[in-house]
């Protein structure tokens, strides 16, 4: 985790982002050229040195409101583990044009790609809104985290009631992570309209969204490193659920009555578990947790439970 970041430059983004894909590809979320990242930031970038290239680009659709915003962002078929030794090649800077419906893209003359990545507008759905309710950073990150991604194939976990009882339950630090739950879009095809849409939509008051038999997008609009926190969080909840489900159940996880008194302890205000906290089994799986959208994005907690009694409020 880093601090607030500051008006990054372009090396610092770049090198952020080399830093969250690394990570990706260490949890074996990237294999191959699955994934994507963006960041976008509302301020100048000097692009000359490492990206002297331009063309004009149609936006995925009209943002007047984003004139000049910037958007560093991964070539469609870059492998994600491949940008540290050559971000030239891997990723391109895509400025919005005055009117908003075009953006010129610097790139690098040895650029690997021929047009941004597949799923940019998702990326651009997401950052819309978050940019609407004053953000003037975010990062977005597609992953395909295997167990994430192998759960979302199975049925009852689309449903996000569902998969936020069964997810959050299995470390302290979950509810933390996602005091406004995980949002589930059902299946739809990659790099739809129809998936941005529904994406920016369930990511609304959130910072992880699965995508169902596809992967997860996962953003942050305090830093990268912990947009790929979101994701390696959210992929320790679906490890051990699989650990369970593999072993025949054995265990329970955290009861949602002890879930609610590490808010309380804390002071998270969290929107997924609706109902007064009782000690439950099974039913109380099924039952219990409504995962509640709220307006604006959300406030994440970063804290260490080891000890550690004042809690750090950042912005997602
Ligand atoms: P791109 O290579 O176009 O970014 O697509 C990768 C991916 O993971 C699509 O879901």
């Amino acid at each position: 985790m880093t601090n607030v970041p500051t008006r990054l430059g372009i090396d610092a983004l770049i090198e952020s982002i080399s830093v969250a894909a690394d990570r990706l590809d260490a949890i074996q979320a990237t294999e191959g050229a699955a994934g994507n990242i963006s960041i976008g930031v509302r301020w100048l970038l000097d692009l000359a040195d490492r990206f002297p290239e331009h063309e004009t680009i149609a936006l995925p659709e009209p943002a007047p409101e984003l004139v000049g915003t910037a958007f560093v962002v991964t070539g469609s078929g870059c492998r994600l583990a491949a940008i540290r030794r050559d971000p030239e090649a891997n990723l391109g800077v895509a400025v919005v044009d005055p009117g908003g419906e075009t953006a010129t893209l610097s790139t690098a003359p040895r650029r690997a790609f021929r047009r941004l990545t597949s799923e940019f507008n998702s990326h651009f759905a997401i950052h819309r809104e978050a940019m609407a309710a004053g953000a003037d950073y975010q990062a977005v990150i597609h992953a395909q985290p295997p167990y994430l991604t192998f759960l979302s194939h199975i049925a009852r976990y689309q449903d996000e009631s569902v998969l936020n009882r069964r997810l959050l339950r299995w470390q302290p630090e979950l509810i933390f992570q996602f005091p406004h739950g995980i949002g589930v879009v059902p299946f739809l095809v990659p790099g739809s309209a129809q998936l941005a849409r529904l994406t920016a939509e369930r990511m609304r008051g959130r910072t992880l969204v699965v995508w169902a038999k596809h992967g997860i997008i996962a953003r942050s609009t305090y830093a990268i490193e912990h947009a790929s926190d979101h994701i390696e969080y959210a992929e320790a909840g679906a490890r051990y659920e699989h650990l369970n489900v593999m072993s025949g159940e054995p265990a329970e996880g955290l009861s949602i009555d002890e879930m609610l008194a590490i808010c309380r302890e804390h002071g998270v205000t969290q929107t997924v578990f609706t109902e007064p906290g009782r000690s439950e089994g099974r039913r109380g799986i099924r039952e219990s947790t409504v995962a509640v959208e709220l307006g604006g994005p959300a406030l994440s907690i970063a804290l260490s439970l080891n000890g550690r009694r004042r809690r750090t409020r950042q912005p997602a």
